[in-house]
């Protein structure tokens, strides 16, 4: 934005959860989620051929490690055109039959979208998607009215005008043949759509069409070696440990790179602005405000100058691709991830935080990012996991592999020739990777919870320290963790060779916070830091007291399987003995959603009540109910009609009630004494 009229909204909290929230309601709320879309997805540029892709599904499975999703970049397309395949390393036919088989294991397929659509390069070029986007008068314009033409991936292309009459048609054509010809996806993923070109202004009316072959990555081989590492002193085997010996020789690198130097405002409707040529620059080194984009003077549908609706091209397509996918895959939730993002994008789309650099300071700039777009109602989020630019290294994935499995989106996303860095090519990566998504499949009810109230409310599914603790002011800076609702804190490494982790426990000790994995109280200091232990493939994740948490008891393979199995309850107690909490319960896939059970659970003095209430019909029982604070009991009572078995660890102070076989469309009340 660089001019215009603007109208301020103040909203009054008081608390922040409640200030987004409120924003939420101005300017929309998030999307639903499909419960699978929770899942751990798997990407990378640079699957060349089904082959690849095949093989990865094997490895993954071969190494316990859960794979919900099976991605694809632009090396999918024939010749980088979007909503084609490769007729060679993709064929139509094995695509479908591969996707088919993930279906049936219920797994999933996303494929890229890219903004670019390339123009036919002569007479006897076919490409429908570009020729019927012409005969329907679809594509953004130069202000001489012939058609803007940009430069990306596949050479010349034009970009939707996302406010012309016909384009919701001509874009759901396209993904509609494009699951014909074998893509049949579960979501989409959308690129570039800032949208990114290679021409400065245009490329030019009447260009050679068939002068730009599209870019090839062929032969591309990053050979840098991971951060940290000297290979004067350690050698060619870019290994992190050599007999026994760490080989880091430096600390992260602590120089974050903001990008924008100044920023002026600028002109908005003004008659005398040249809009190829706007008065106000953004100082940034990077060029004209158009660089790298399409320029400013492109015309829409309506009049509309690219000056004045730049910003609003992602949000448009966004919109434009949620609804196509509606139509395509009719009843069921869209997934969609995209890179550009604008207020009010999270009713359409997720995000994920775009090409990141493989090293330590990245991932640890990822906690921000995530953070940045629950505020602005994009919660769905997550960075390119074990990093995008650059080779990342075993001990990075390790840790990042365990981060990013406390933040909503879940992918590890790889460039092109880079090292590769699924989970399963180190055995510690996969290790960590299969403690964390075990974690996290655990978890799902609560983040499904999560979400829903983000859906329902604009309530923030995750959260900064000092959202859930206001009159802490040591909490203010906190970046380096975070809490999913406000429950769980998640205290990650973010330096490499690391065993301990600082985290700040918040409440002032008037909190009791355990340890997710061992349930022991954490001895924590009063408002300052406590030295965590943090060995490899260990992430410290921790619950607050005063809260009940809806589980899984038995994390699946897939989200699927997961879902098919038991509940189970995890109470803790406060030091007054009482808890509470909510879980929200659907099929986790209808759009728009269909029937829902809310569920209550209230703990004190020695009694949980689970109160049930809405028409969805929950097929899983109650299995194990652990309730944590517990003094020894003498007597143990479900009011189930079954007999209970139980048995009572003192150093935790832990009551676990097991088999309980809980029905949990129903009131139920647990005691102990
Ligand atoms: C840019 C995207 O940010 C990146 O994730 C993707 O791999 C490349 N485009 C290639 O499609």
């Amino acid at each position: 934005m660089i001019g215009g009229i603007l109208d301020f909204y103040f909203f009054s909290g008081p608390t922040d959860a409640e200030v987004i929230a409120q924003y939420g309601s101005v300017i929309g709320y998030p999307m639903w989620q499909p419960a699978w879309g929770f899942g751990f997805h798997l990407c990378r540029w640079g699957y060349h051929n089904l082959s690849d892709d095949k093989e990865n599904v094997a490895q993954m499975r071969a190494a316990g490690v859960p794979l919900e999703v099976q991605w694809n970049d632009i090396d999918l397309y024939h010749a980088y055109r979007d909503f084609t395949t490769d007729p060679v390393s993709f064929p139509g036919d094995e695509l479908r039959a591969f996707i088919q088989e993930l279906a049936a294991n219920h797994q999933h397929y996303i494929p890229i979208v890219d903004a670019g659509i390339a123009v036919t390069v002569n007479s006897t070029d076919v490409y429908d998607p570009f020729t019927r986007g012409v005969e329907e008068d679809v594509w953004i314009k130069n202000p001489d009215g012939s058609l803007y033409l940009g430069q990306v991936w596949p050479g010349y292309t034009v970009f939707a005008d996302w406010f012309s009459e016909n384009i919701l048609s001509v874009w759901t054509e396209g993904l509609k043949n494009w699951t014909d010809m074998g893509v049949e996806f579960s979501g989409i993923w959308l690129d570039m759509n800032e949208p990114s070109s290679f021409c400065s202004y245009s490329c030019g009316s009447g260009a050679n069409y068939s002068a730009l072959a599209p870019l090839s990555m062929a032969g591309t081989v990053i050979t840098a070696y991971p951060e940290c590492y000297n290979y004067t002193i350690w050698g060619p085997s870019g290994n992190i440990t050599i007999n026994g010996t760490s080989t880091y020789s430096c600390a992260a690198d602590s120089t974050a790179e903001t990008g924008i130097e100044s920023r002026s405002v600028g002109v908005g409707g003004a008659q005398s602005v040249d809009p190829g040529s706007p008065p106000y620059a953004i100082h940034n080194g990077f060029g004209v405000l158009s660089a790298h984009s399409v320029a400013t003077n492109a015309t829409h549908y309506g009049g509309y100058t690219e000056l004045d609706v730049h910003n609003m091209f992602g949000l448009l397509e966004e919109k434009t691709t949620n609804l196509a996918i509606q139509s395509i895959l009719p009843g069921k939730r869209p997934f969609l991830i995209s890179r550009s993002t604008f207020p009010s994008a999270g009713k359409w789309t997720g995000h994920w935080l775009g090409d990141n650099y493989s090293k330590w300071q990245y991932m640890y700039l990822s906690i921000q990012g995530v953070l940045q777009f629950q505020i602005y109602q994009i919660p769905m989020v997550g960075a390119d996991t074990c990093g995008f630019i650059g080779n990342t290294d075993e001990e990075l994935c390790n840790r990042w592999m365990q981060l990013s499995a406390f933040t909503p989106f879940y992918r590890n996303h790889n460039h092109y020739g880079a090292i590769p860095q699924e989970p399963y090519r180190w055995t510690s990566v996969a290790n960590a990777s299969r403690i964390a998504i075990a974690a996290r499949y655990a978890l799902l009810p609560y983040w499904y919870t999560l979400f829903a109230n983000a859906s329902m409310a604009g309530v923030p599914p995750v959260r900064a320290l000092f959202y859930e603790f206001p009159d802490e002011p040591e909490l203010f800076t906190v970046d380096r963790q975070w809490l999913i609702g406000s429950d769980i804190l998640v205290t990650p490494v973010l330096t490499p060779g690391a065993t301990t982790v600082d985290g700040i426990f918040p409440g002032r000790g008037s909190v009791i916070w355990r340890d997710w994995y061992t349930h022991a109280v954490v001895n924590a200091t009063t408002g300052g830091s406590t030295t965590l232990d943090a060995p490899i493939s260990h992430i410290n994740v921790h619950v607050r007291d005063n809260s009940a948490l809806l589980l899984h008891q038995e994390p699946g393979y897939t989200i699927y399987e997961t879902r098919e199995g038991p509940y189970a309850l995890l109470v803790s107690l406060n030091a007054a003995g009482t808890a509470f909490g909510t879980a929200y319960v659907d099929d986790g896939i209808s759009f728009p959603p269909g029937p829902s059970r809310s569920l209550t659970f209230q703990a004190a003095e020695g009694v949980l009540k689970i109160e049930s209430d809405g028409g969805y019909e929950m097929q899983q029982k109650l299995e194990t109910i652990t309730v944590l604070g517990v003094q020894k009991p003498t007597q143990v009572t479900l009011e189930t009609g079954t007999v209970e078995e139980w048995t009572y660890e003192e150093t935790i102070e832990e009551l676990v009630v097991s088999n309980a076989c809980v029905d949990l469309n129903g009131q139920v009340t647990l005691t102990w004494k």
